[in-house]
C-alpha cells in the first residue's frame, strides 16, 4: 500500500502549476518560532516533511492549522525546549530549529536529525555557526542540546558551503545582540526566500544571495507572512518527465531565474524552451544528445537534487553520458533500480556513466530516497509496460501530488498511499 504504478510509453503534454517549495517552506516554519504570535505561509506544500515539521513544532507548544494551502503557525506558547527524536529522526532539516530555539528561549534540545540516506550528512557546520554566536553545545546520547546566556553577534567563516548551516546561522543571528557576519555562505535561492520572510518580520539582513551575509540583531520580530515560492526542484523534475517522454509541457508558474543551470543542460540535450507571458513553455521532442560530462555543484551550479531525475532522462538518449556527484557521496541509489529496468549505468564512487538508448522495461523497483524515487517514476514513464515503484512514502516527502500532476499531463500513473 505504499507504491506507485506507472504505465509507460505516453508523451506528456499539457499545462501544470508547481507546488510551493519544500526547501523554502521548512526553514520559514522554523523562523516562525521567532515571533510570539501567528504567522502565515501562503501556498505551502502539503507534503510529509511539512507535516512532520508541524508535529515537531506542536511538541514545543506551537499550534498550526491549514486553510487550503495556507499554513498558519501560532507560536505564542511554543516555549518548551525539548523536542523528541520521533520526528526529528525523520528529517534532517529539523536541526535548524536549534538556532531558532536559541534565539527565542536561549536553549533547545533536539533528538538527532535524520533524513534521506544520501551520504554522511554531518552537522559540524551547524554547530560551528551556533558556537561562534556564543552557544554552548552538548552532544548527549539521544539529544543535541544548545544553550547560551545570550546570543552574541559574531563572525562565522564556514569552511565549506552548506545550505542548512547558512540558514542555521541566519536564524540564530537575527535576534542576537549586535552584528553578525556569515562568510562563505551557500547562495541557494531558498536562503534568499528565508531572508525575505525574516525581513518582512523586521529582521535586518543584507547580502543574502552572495557569499557574505550581514545581520544586525533586533530585539524582537513581528508576524511573518509570505507566499511560498514555486518549488524549483519539482519544476525541474517535471521538465525531466517531459524530456524523458519527448513531450511538450507548459509550466504556469516557473521559479524565475532559479533553474538556469538545469535549463542550460536541457538545451544541450536537445530540449527547447521559452518564457512566454511568465510561463515556461518546454518542448522535449528533440531530446537526443548525451552529456559527455556534468557535475553537480552548489548554487548556481547544477542542483544535486535534479541529478537523479536527469539520469533517468539520460538513460533514454543513445550514447554515453557521465555525471559526477560533487555534493553528496552516496546519491546514486536509483541507478541500480534503473538498471533492473534495462538501463546501462555504471557507478564508481562519485561518478556514474550512463550508456543510454537501450529500451527500458517495466518491472518492480524500490525508491530509497526522495529524488531518486522521483527519478524512478520518470524512467517508468519512458519504459515499455508497467512499473511498480515501491517506497512511495519517500516521494511524498517532497511531491504533493505527483500522480495527479503526471496524469493531468497524459501520463498513466496511480499512487497507493499509506494513511499518515
Ligand atoms: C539542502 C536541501 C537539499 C539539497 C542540499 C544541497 C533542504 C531542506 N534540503 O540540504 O534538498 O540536496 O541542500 O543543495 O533545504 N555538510 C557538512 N557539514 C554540515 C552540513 C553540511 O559537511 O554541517 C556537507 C554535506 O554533507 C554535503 C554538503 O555539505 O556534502 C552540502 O549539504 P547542505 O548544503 O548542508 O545540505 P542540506 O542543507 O542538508
Amino acid at each position: 500500500m505504499d507504491n506507485i504504478r506507472v504505465t509507460g510509453g505516453r508523451r506528456l503534454c499539457g499545462s501544470i502549476s508547481i507546488q510551493g517549495s519544500k526547501n523554502a517552506a521548512l526553514p520559514m516554519m522554523a523562523a516562525s518560532l521567532l515571533h510570539r504570535g501567528v504567522s502565515i505561509l501562503k501556498g505551502c506544500p502539503r507534503i510529509a516533511d511539512v507535516f512532520w515539521m508541524e508535529k515537531i513544532l506542536s511538541e514545543i507548544g506551537a499550534v498550526t492549522w491549514w486553510e487550503g494551502h495556507d499554513l498558519y503557525l501560532d507560536c505564542t506558547n511554543a516555549d518548551k525546549t525539548e523536542i523528541s527524536g520521533v520526528y526529528t529522526g525523520k528529517m534532517r532539516s529539523s536541526v535548524i530549529l536549534l538556532g531558532a530555539m536559541l534565539g527565542r528561549n536561549k536553549k533547545g534540545c533536539l533528538g538527532y536529525p535524520g533524513g534521506c540516506v544520501i551520504g554522511k550528512r554531518p552537522i559540524d557546520l551547524h554547530i560551528l555557526a551556533l558556537k561562534s554566536l556564543g552557544a554552548h553545545i552538548e552532544e548527549r546520547p539521544f539529544f543535541l542540546c544548545a544553550s547560551c546566556r545570550e546570543l552574541q553577534g559574531g563572525r562565522v567563516v564556514f569552511p565549506g558551503k552548506s545550505v542548512g548551516a547558512t540558514e542555521q546561522g541566519i536564524l540564530a543571528a537575527v535576534l542576537a545582540k549586535g552584528e553578525t557576519c556569515l562568510e562563505n555562505c551557500a547562495r541557494e535561492p531558498e536562503i534568499q526566500w528565508l531572508c525575505r520572510y525574516l525581513r518582512g518580520m523586521g529582521a535586518k539582513i543584507w547580502g543574502d544571495g552572495g557569499e557574505c551575509i550581514h545581520i544586525s540583531g533586533v530585539e524582537e520580530l513581528n508576524r511573518g507572512e509570505i507566499q511560498v515560492p514555486p518549488d524549483r526542484i519539482v519544476a525541474g523534475t517535471y521538465l525531466c518527465a517531459c524530456a524523458a517522454t519527448r513531450g511538450k509541457i507548459v509550466i504556469e508558474n516557473p521559479p524565475e531565474g532559479e533553474l538556469d543551470a538545469f535549463l542550460k543542460v536541457y538545451r544541450k540535450i536537445g530540449g527547447q524552451y521559452q518564457v512566454k507571458s511568465g510561463k515556461l513553455v518546454a518542448d522535449g521532442s528533440g531530446v537526443r544528445f548525451s552529456v559527455p560530462y556534468l557535475e553537480t555543484g552548489v548554487y548556481p551550479g547544477f542542483p544535486t537534487d535534479l541529478q537523479s531525475p536527469l539520469m533517468a532522462v539520460l538513460t533514454t538518449i543513445p550514447g554515453e553520458s557521465h555525471i559526477r556527484e560533487k555534493i553528496f557521496e552516496d546519491r546514486f541509489k536509483a541507478a541500480g533500480e534503473m538498471n533492473r529496468m534495462g538501463a546501462g549505468i555504471t557507478v564508481a564512487g562519485r561518478d556514474a556513466w550512463i550508456q543510454g538508448g537501450s529500451p527500458l522495461c517495466g518491472c518492480s523497483v524500490f525508491a530509497q530516497e526522495l529524488r531518486g524515487g522521483a527519478a524512478l517514476i520518470l524512467a517508468a514513464l519512458a519504459a515499455e509496460g508497467e512499473t511498480d515503484i515501491h517506497g512511495y512514502s519517500y516521494i511524498r516527502r517532497g511531491y504533493e501530488h505527483i500522480c495527479q500532476d503526471l496524469c493531468s499531463l497524459g501520463g498513466i500513473c496511480s499512487c497507493q498511499t499509506q494513511r499518515r
